[in-house]
């Protein structure tokens, strides 16, 4: 799924947005030849995060305990390559967020979003009335200055839709 969002190879580092158990953090890290900043706000789960990552011999990875929303996430202005917004653009006010993904990555840079589908039954995700659609999800990213790439339709996985926004060059 991360390679298929165009998350691999040299693409730069990467800036996670809600690392969370690190599901994703992980098969980042192994893809990319640069480094991924895994943030959250819970401090447990940026800590089972950067173990797994130990215990896996992955060395890129660092785990940032951070409120993104409330104060950005702390890298500098057009540092990242890939920018990872993984089942987090339910939050309140998304646009911001993805301003935050467009200031931090540099121009040409990836951001690239899954979410839970709504039109299927899936084990898990947040209420229905909260998930966004990937068509609200491209709004969403031209309204922070992103362009639309493609959507992917994501075969590996049942129950999520990809999509994949850029920083214009
Ligand atoms: C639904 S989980 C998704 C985790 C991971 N991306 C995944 O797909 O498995 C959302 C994560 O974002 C984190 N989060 C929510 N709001 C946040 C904020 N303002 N700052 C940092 N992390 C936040 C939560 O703690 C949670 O771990």
């Amino acid at each position: 799924m991360v390679e298929k969002l165009g998350c691999t190879g040299p693409c730069g580092d990467v800036v996670e947005f809600g690392c969370g158990y690190g599901t994703f953090t992980l098969p980042a890290a192994r893809a990319v030849t640069g480094r991924v900043f895994a943030l959250d706000i819970e401090p447990e789960l940026v800590a089972a995060t950067t173990r797994k990552a130990r215990e896996a011999g992955l060395a890129n990875v660092t785990g940032v305990v951070r409120d993104f929303l409330a104060d950005g996430c702390g890298l500098p202005d057009g540092s990242a390559g890939y920018a990872i917004l993984f089942n987090i653009l339910h939050v309140e006010d998304p646009v911001s967020l993805l301003r935050e993904a467009r200031r931090v990555l540099a121009p040409g840079g990836t951001a690239g979003v899954i979410h839970w589908r709504t039109d299927v039954e899936t084990p898990r995700g947040p209420p229905l009335p909260i998930r966004p659609t990937a068509d609200r999800c491209r709004t969403w990213g031209e309204a922070a200055g992103l362009e639309f790439v493609r959507t992917e339709s994501l075969c590996c996985c049942s129950w999520h839709w990809g999509l994949v926004l850029r920083r214009p060059g």
